[in-house]
């Protein structure tokens, strides 16, 4: 069997310009796909956007636009999000493709003709921002809660698939799996909800009422609902039923918003009652908050990525997110805190680590890596190239506790940088009896630089091609075997030290 990793984003909405926590979730993802490599895994990688519904249509509309021509600019801005953040999909995802228009079909036709889906007349209240029909009790204190915005009463015919029917199938799974889902807390909350007894669910939408979707086969009057037809992207990109499938996936990434019901109980019912398998983990992350609540299209408090990938770099950018926001959890951006992520662990951190090791390589022994006496290694020498920091860093990373891996690979940095402080070359080199220790100290820092080359790849590959070209190492990433102690560059001769992170007022 081949090493493999599968892992996928949500498909955003193709409803607006690309907003901080869709980035986010990128660069969390592609943080993954890049130390998944590293491992030596063939990794197969999905993200993209959802371009039918209600919403999307509404948008087209505003903007005097017919749906497909919205969506393909809308979609470009997505596509470009990606190309500036360096992330390394294996393929981005539209549901207006048409290879998944006749995927989804089938799966609907499947369905129906396994008896899983029928036509009912439905009354009731509809929420038009959610798209879907709600209850009274989804209210809280006789109120429509704000998420649903305007909500209307409806009457229509309409095809409804059995969720009802799987509620204890779906329950035994809960509790038969304790680590399908991270956080853990996340699949107690799918439990409680599954408290109250499901309702079967509304999977089609009158084409009087919305063209934009995909039609069911098997009643031309009908769209289906956007939540079926998007989330069969996971299965119809990965080639299912051929020789390359690729489903199930290892790893679906989320929002928190987007659990409770789509993929914790609408998708995994979805999967059981088509007879395909279920994913095999969810990583469910937090929102990014704009002075406290969550940044979204809908209230207009989102922060567009841009402008800082623009003045930071993607490198910046990708090191903020996945460093400042503990997986899992909510965290507020300010542009203070990138700012002060910036200075302190890029610029003086790995920057004047990097920097300042090759500058004395140069200084003090024209640019060659010196050879050093193994006998001659201090404890404290030792634990600068101790694999204890790949270890648990490898441990983090497996755990998804990527804000944590990053913590420990600083603390290297960190190590190193107080190393030189300590050691101090350049008093070393006043004094050529010094010389064996100097020689010892460079090769130390040296060494310490190409590990972090491989440590911090997964999170600034840009930077990490950087540190190897200055080191004379092949710019493309390496396994992540190699970066513990190997004593291999002595008698190479570096390239010249280069700036990694200049400073603020420089950019
Ligand atoms: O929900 N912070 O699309 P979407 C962090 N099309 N993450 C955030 C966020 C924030 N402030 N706001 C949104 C959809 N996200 C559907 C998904 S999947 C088959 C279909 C995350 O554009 C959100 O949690 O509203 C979700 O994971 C992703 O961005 C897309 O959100
Ligand atoms: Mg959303």
């Amino acid at each position: 069997m081949k090493n493999t990793f599968f892992l996928t984003t949500a498909i955003d909405y193709a409803n607006g310009r690309p907003h901080f926590g869709h980035a986010y979730e990128k660069c969390l993802a592609d943080m993954i796909a890049r130390y998944q490599r590293s491992l030596g895994k063939e990794v197969f990688f999905l993200t993209g956007t959802d371009e039918h519904g209600q919403k999307v249509q509404q948008s087209a509309q505003k903007n005097n636009q017919e749906p497909q021509q919205y969506v393909d600019e809308v979609t470009a801005g997505f596509v470009d999000l990606c190309q500036k953040l360096q992330i390394t999909e294996s393929k981005f995802v539209r549901t207006t493709d048409p290879v998944h228009k006749k995927f989804v079909q089938e799966a609907l036709q499947a369905l129906y003709n396994k008896g899983e889906i029928y036509l009912q007349e439905h009354e009731g209240f509809y929420s038009v921002r959610q798209e879907q029909f709600v209850t009274e009790k989804d209210q809280v204190d006789g109120q429509w809660p704000e998420i649903f915005g305007e909500v209307v009463r409806m009457k229509e015919p309409n095809y409804f698939f059995k969720l009802s029917q799987y509620q204890e199938w779906l329950k035994e799974e809960l509790q038969k799996n304790p680590n399908w889902i991270y956080p853990a807390f996340r699949r107690n909350e799918i439990i409680g909800a599954l408290e109250k007894p499901l309702e079967d669910l509304c999977i089609s939408r009158p084409k009087a009422r919305l063209t934009w979707g995909i039609e069911l086969p098997f009643d031309s009057n009908f769209v289906t609902y956007v939540w079926f037809d998007a989330l069969i992207n996971y299965v119809s990109f990965a080639n299912f039923g051929t020789a390359e499938n690729r489903w199930p996936a290892d790893l679906h990434i989320i929002g928190k918003d987007i659990l409770i019901p789509a993929h914790g109980v609408y998708w995994p019912i979805m999967l059981k009652a088509l007879g395909w398998p279920l994913p095999k983990k969810y990583l469910v992350h937090g929102w990014w908050l704009n002075r406290g609540a969550k940044m979204s299209k809908s209230t207009g408090n989102s922060v567009d990525p841009l402008p800082y990938i623009e003045k930071f770099g993607s490198d910046t950018f990708r090191y903020f997110v996945n460093r400042e926001m503990s997986v899992g959890q909510d965290s507020d951006f300010t542009d203070e805190k990138l700012i002060q992520r910036y200075k302190s662990d890029l610029m003086n951190d790995l920057g004047n680590l990097v920097n300042r090791s090759i500058s004395m390589v140069h200084r003090y022994r024209q640019g060659v890596v010196p050879d050093y006496q193994e006998s001659e290694v201090t404890e404290v020498d030792a634990a600068l190239r101790s694999n204890q920091v790949v270890e648990e860093y490898q441990k983090s990373m497996e755990e998804y506790q990527v804000h944590m891996g990053l913590q420990q690979v600083w603390s290297l940095i960190q190590s190193a940088n107080q190393y030189v402080e300590v050691n101090a070359p350049w008093k070393l080199a006043k004094d050529p009896v010094n010389d064996p220790r100097l020689n010892l100290v460079l090769a130390h820092l040296v060494e310490s630089c190409r590990r972090l080359s491989i440590l911090v790849e997964a999170v600034v590959p840009q930077s990490a091609a950087k540190i190897r070209t200055m080191l004379k190492l092949p710019s493309e990433p390496m396994l992540l075997k190699e970066a513990y102690f190997g004593k291999s560059l002595t008698g190479q001769t570096l390239g010249l030290a280069e700036i990694l992170f200049p400073r603020i007022e420089d950019i």
